[in-house]
């Protein structure tokens, strides 16, 4: 049989472009415990549902004989697939060509898959492990990033952006997945920070490793920067198809309904013990979440930063929700610069794909202290208060036990457009805790008395008596209903479906001035 010569060069051309860098090249990379670029879309895709574009393009530089060195695809690999049956697009950055360093081409070949994208409503993936801009390109590298910063920038609320780092992601390169919604980075291999560990020495004099600066560990404890720190590629490619599986495809899609074989009206006796009867004692919120929602699988986000706040996805019913609770487990609850900076930007991920967000609220209230109002939590409490007052999702609340003074009003109260308010029998609605508050009312009468110790504990009894419960606020509407523990899940479902069809709106406006 004659061979085609037109099509041997396609295969040919094909196949030089599926070796990106060379050889020599990927098994450097496989000796660094990565993967390459295009065995990343393998495993993270739909099998064979992968369809690359631009495959050809190479750079246009000719500067530092770069014109003699060529590869085809230019260091990254570009186009769209599907996860669980649903469209993404993607692109993987391919280190083993000029260490995944990005060019005008290459950046271009990025913003055409994110502008399609944006064209027809589906999320972007982004796979990074770049050495930054490509040296010899200078301001033609650094305006393509800014292409890219620009098109992550106008995607933000239309379109999910995820970004995976899985290799070197440095300087302004970091701003490109800061931007996106959600980042998962892979332990020991990858890294992000604006400067390394070498200009640190330099300007600060700390001596840092790589891994300590800006590792997978360091952004998902101490920065709160990643959402997901995974163990190896895989587990983030796992993840991340979990996590999509939650997610609209757009901000006009809803976010997929599937059916479950948990019960509706199933109750569980445990709730209602779960909240210990001595309100200093602490207990683990992600308790109550798990027995409530389907199958009890929670996605926590963020699990690790900011843990006096936990964040997460669930299905409840089928639906796909937003879960933000308070963790008394952790510095009793309280909200402070992190946790509120965290529930925040979740609060308007979930707003911004009409996911509906549920809030299970046992909050002391702000944390005191320098730290906190030196660091401006006056500020980044305000951005969740500002994120709950703005959502239009069906938000409905749950309070097991404490909401006190500002901190009940930020937590998805009734009076910030809260569609179904509930209480349980434990829940204490007050300006304060009711030592604090009997301190003061009855201050005078106290230091009066006879025996102050005395007094204190009568006032505090009838205080709890009178005031430490949800009735004073159900009285008045605050509280849709105070409901039995037990009964949690099948009281949410059932708010769930009356808000279906839920349509709300806020007044029209460029945009408006989130407290940053
Ligand atoms: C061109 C680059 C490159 C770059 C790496 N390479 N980074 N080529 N531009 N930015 C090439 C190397 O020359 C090498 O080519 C190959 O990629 C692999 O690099 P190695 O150094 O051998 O790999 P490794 O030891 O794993 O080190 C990875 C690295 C290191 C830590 C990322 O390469 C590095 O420090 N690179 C420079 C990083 C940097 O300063 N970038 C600019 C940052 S400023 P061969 O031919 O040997 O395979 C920036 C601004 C962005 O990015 C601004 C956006 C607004």
């Amino acid at each position: 049989m004659t061979k085609d010569p037109k099509l041997e060069k396609l295969f040919q051309l094909k196949k030089e472009a599926k070796l990106g860098g060379g050889q020599h090249r990927i098994e450097a990379q496989h000796k660094k415990g990565k993967l390459t670029a295009s065995e990343r879309i393998e495993l993270l895709l739909d099998r064979d549902s992968f369809v690359e574009m631009d495959m050809f393009v190479k750079h246009r530089c000719t500067d530092f004989g770069l014109e003699k060195e060529t590869y085809l695809g230019d260091g990254v690999i570009t186009g769209y697939g599907r996860i669980d049956g649903r469209l993404v697009f993607i692109f993987s950055q391919d280190f083993t060509v000029f260490g995944g360093s990005l060019s005008e081409s290459y950046a271009k070949k990025i913003c055409k898959i994110m502008d399609l994208a944006m064209k027809v409503g589906a999320p972007v993936i982004g796979i990074n492990d770049s050495g930054g801009a490509r040296i010899q390109e200078g301001v033609d590298s650094l305006g393509g990033y800014a292409e890219i910063f620009l098109r992550n920038t106008l995607a933000s609320g239309v379109i999910p952006q995820i970004s995976i780092v899985a290799g070197p992601c440095a300087g302004g390169a970091v701003y490109s997945p800061a931007i996106t919604d959600f980042i998962f980075m892979v332990k020991n291999t990858s890294y992000m920070f604006v400067t390394g560990p070498n200009v640190v020495k330099t300007v600060t004099h700390e001596n840092v490793s790589f891994e300590e600066l800006g590792g997978a560990i360091t952004h998902s404890s101490k920065s709160g920067v990643s959402h997901f720190a995974c163990e190896n590629e895989i587990a983030a490619f796992e993840a991340v198809r979990k996590l999509l599986s939650y997610v609209p495809l757009n901000n006009v899609d809803d976010p997929p309904f599937v059916e479950t074989n948990d019960p509706v009206d199933r109750s569980d006796e445990r709730l209602n013990t779960i909240v210990p009867d001595n309100p200093n004692k602490p207990y683990d919120m992600r308790d109550i979440i798990r027995l409530v929602v389907d199958d009890g699988e929670f996605l926590e986000v963020q699990p690790d930063w900011a843990q006096n706040i936990i964040i997460g996805f669930a299905r409840l019913g089928g639906y796909s929700v937003g879960i933000v609770g308070n963790q008394p487990m952790v510095l009793a609850g309280v909200l402070d610069i992190d946790s509120s900076s965290k529930a925040a930007r979740f609060v308007r991920f979930c707003d911004a794909f009409n996911i509906p967000i549920i809030t299970f609220v046992d909050v002391p209230g702000f944390l005191p202290g320098t730290a906190q109002e030196f660091g401006g939590i006056i500020k980044h409490g305000a951005k969740l208060l500002y994120a709950f007052c703005e959502a239009t999702v069906p938000k409905i609340t749950v309070i097991t036990r404490k909401a006190y003074g500002g901190a009940y009003d930020v937590m998805s109260s009734k009076h910030i457009r809260g569609d179904v308010n509930l209480a349980w029998p434990s829940a204490e609605l007050a300006v304060m805790g009711p030592k604090g508050a009997v301190e003061i009312i009855f201050k005078k009468e106290i230091s009066a008395a006879d025996d102050p110790e005395k007094a204190l504990e009568e006032k505090l009894s009838e205080f709890i008596t009178e005031f430490a419960n949800p009735y004073k606020a159900a009285e008045r509407g605050y509280i849709d209903d105070v409901i039995e523990p037990k009964f949690t899940r099948q009281n949410l479902i059932q708010a769930l479906q009356m808000l279906e069809t839920k349509t709300d709106t806020n007044p029209r406006k460029k945009h408006g001035n989130i407290p940053l």
